[in-house]
């Protein structure tokens, strides 16, 4: 867990968000819907993001997870994080650690995408306050594709 190994027995029916949250007191993973459509909770599994309300935690046994709390260096915020912060790509902040997990995968598999597949990555992820398209502009710039 963001560069830690942890070892505890849970219930087989514990989710991984409620683990996260609840266990290792990780609250940056956030709980919107508990039913895998909103995002939230999403954070990265061995580098691909998954949605952490929709596994339970003792599929994560063994694998490497990262939560919002993982991605900054040093002290140093991961660059998706600059990104969002300049452009402005969240306001409540309910949905940007999902948000900004999500858009690390996607940049991971697909350094260069279009608008359009950035849209279509992070379609599982909502956001009730930006209208989206500072979010669109924030990956687009942690992508090298604007200043
Ligand atoms: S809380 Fe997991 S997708 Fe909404
Ligand atoms: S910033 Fe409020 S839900 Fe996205």
């Amino acid at each position: 867990m963001n560069g830690v190994a942890y070892e505890h027995e849970v219930e087989p029916r514990l989710l991984l968000v409620h683990y996260l949250r609840e266990v290792l007191n990780l609250t940056g993973t956030m709980v919107g819907c508990n039913t895998s459509n909103c995002g939230a909770c999403t954070v990265l599994l061995d580098d691909e993001s998954v949605k952490s309300c929709t596994m339970l935690a003792v599929q994560a046994d063994g694998q490497s997870i990262t939560t919002v709390q993982g991605l900054a260096e040093n002290g140093d915020w991961h660059p998706m994080q600059t990104a969002f912060h300049e452009n402005h790509g969240l306001q409540c902040g309910y949905c940007t650690p999902g948000m900004i997990l999500a858009s690390v995968s996607l940049l991971n598999e697909n350094p260069d995408p279009s608008e359009e597949e950035i849209r279509e990555s992070l379609e599982g992820n909502y956001c009730r306050c930006t209208g989206y398209e500072n979010i669109i502009k924030s990956v687009q710039q942690a992508a090298g594709q604007t200043s």
